[in-house]
């Protein structure tokens, strides 16, 4: 039996990034809307991210709003997106931090959400 540990450092960060993107990558659904992107660029941001968020890391800057406004997403996307996250945490890890990380990656996706549909309403 595997053990699950709690996420501790950015090593943890690195393993749940890369084993998330692996799994959006082969979504049917998900993978087109990432179709464009630069790998090289795009996990080193998101392990910035994360830590950022996680781990006391000031490593991320940027607006990560802004990225997704362009983006043809429904709320079926986030829906997909936010289960494979929940799968990917629940799989590889256990503890305080599992819990944290999945609860922000929930708050974010419904203010994502929210500031889509307004803005829908608005223009
Ligand atoms: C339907 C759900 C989502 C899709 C399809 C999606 C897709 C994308 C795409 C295509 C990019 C741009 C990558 C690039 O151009 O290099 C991106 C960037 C990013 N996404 Fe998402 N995303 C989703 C949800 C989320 C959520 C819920 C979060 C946070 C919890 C998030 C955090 C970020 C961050 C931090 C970036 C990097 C922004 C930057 O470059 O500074 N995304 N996402």
């Amino acid at each position: 039996m595997t053990q699950r540990n709690d996420i501790v450092d950015r090593k943890d960060i690195e393993m749940l990034v890369d084993r998330f993107y692996e799994t959006v990558r082969e979504d049917p659904l998900l993978a087109p809307q990432f179709a464009h992107v630069e790998w090289a660029r795009h996990l080193p941001t998101m392990y910035n991210f994360w830590s950022s968020m996680m781990l006391g890391e000031q490593s991320y800057r940027g607006n990560p709003f802004q990225k997704h406004v362009g983006l043809p997403l429904e709320r079926q996307h986030f829906n997909t997106w936010i289960k494979i996250f929940m799968d990917i945490v629940d799989g590889n890890f256990r503890g305080e931090k599992a819990e944290e990380i999945k609860k922000r990656a929930q708050q974010i996706a419904g203010v994502f959400q929210h500031r889509m549909n307004l803005m829908k309403e608005t223009s």
